[in-house]
């Protein structure tokens, strides 16, 4: 009988080791990846490699590792079911980017708005790590085969790039290995966008304004408690200035629907009190994140268990790598001679 690995779809992943899991990560792209987890052969990663190009201390780096790892597992991430690794316990993958690297043009590569951004913004560190950042991401996707790459808005240039350089070795070689990567786009209902407390935009790792899943209830308490308001509603069931509509997104993501309905009437009526609303709202938000913060905690220092975590990710993940990149070297002609 054919197992079922064979026929499920593969899907693969990599998350940067910096910044920490927010409230808008779990409700994004962390719950997509538990569902996937189990109806695709999904390869989730923590791209270590990629992250040189910011040149991290090897402490901040280690740590970084180990806290992004620790916090996927306690989100519910089963390294049972996925098969979770650290990209540089597979060298496979920057054997093959060295092959990509051949056939991937500085003109294509300087174009890339990843690039363009990264050296405007930091021109005294435009390192080829960076210019050839693409092909890395390239090599992570095509090595396991991958059917589809769920990505948000600002890695779907870096994706068709992954699908470019597949189609060329493919031409080259006269030879289809490697399918096409699709962007995985999840459905409409789970594509819920958090919104941060500051008043305007979604919850984001770099604009400050996000509940962190390791933070402690204090901390969740006084950053929702500062969340941005207004003087409040002058009219009957007027229409809620952004800030406002925020808190009550967020609340309809953590709160019971009568926590929601009750809220919503007084608003209607002229007589909400936000401070009564944030605080409901905060101690919502600290029953999601508790126990999650609770196994974080409780990971990160259990080296024994991430370490075999990490093993057992690292065999899954080179065999497959191991025999995409025999076929590798044999069609480009690296035969050995002995
Ligand atoms: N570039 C991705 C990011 O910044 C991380 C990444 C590296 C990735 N390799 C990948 C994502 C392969 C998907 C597939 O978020």
């Amino acid at each position: 009988m054919m197992s079922e690995k064979k026929i499920k779809k593969t899907v693969v992943s990599g998350i940067r080791p910096t910044g920490n899991l927010h409230l808008g990560n779990y409700f994004g792209a962390v719950r997509s990846f538990l569902k996937m987890q189990h109806d695709f052969n999904c390869y989730f990663f923590i791209a270590d490699i990629h992250s040189l190009t910011t040149h991290p201390t090897p402490a901040n780096l280690q740590a970084g590792v180990r806290q992004v790892l620790a916090e996927y597992l306690a989100c519910g991430i089963d390294p049972e079911a996925a098969t979770i690794f650290i990209q540089s316990d597979v060298p496979e993958v920057t054997e093959l980017y060295t092959y990509l690297n051949m056939n991937a043009y500085l003109g294509e590569l300087e174009r890339t708005t990843s690039f363009k951004e990264k050296a405007r913004t930091q021109p005294d560190n435009v390192n080829a790590g960076l210019l050839t950042y693409p092909v890395l991401m390239a090599a992570d996707i095509i090595i396991h085969k991958a059917n589809y790459v769920p990505v948000g808005k600002d890695q779907e240039q870096h994706l068709e790039m992954a699908r470019t350089f597949a189609n060329r070795f493919n031409r080259m070689y006269h030879h289809k290995l490697f399918p096409a990567p699709k962007p995985f786009t999840f459905d409409g209902k789970d594509m819920i966008k958090v919104p941060g407390l500051d008043g305007s935009g979604k919850m984001g790792k770099s604009s400050g304004n996000g509940i962190y899943l390791y933070e402690d209830p204090a901390d969740i308490r006084k950053k929702v408690m500062r969340a941005v308001t207004d003087a409040g509603p002058t009219e009957m069931n007027q229409v809620k200035p952004e800030p406002v509509e925020n808190l009550f997104t967020l609340m309809k993501i953590v709160s019971a629907p009568e926590t929601v309905e009750y809220f919503e009437n007084q608003y209607n009526s002229c007589q909400i009190r936000y401070g009564d609303m944030k605080k409901q709202l905060a101690e919502d938000i600290i029953a999601v994140t508790t126990p999650i913060r609770e196994r974080i905690l409780e990971l990160v220092n259990d080296s024994e268990y991430l370490g075999k975590v990490a093993r057992m990710g690292a065999e899954k993940a080179r065999e497959s790598a191991v025999r995409t990149l025999t076929e590798v070297r044999e069609l480009i002609g690296l035969r050995k001679l002995y």
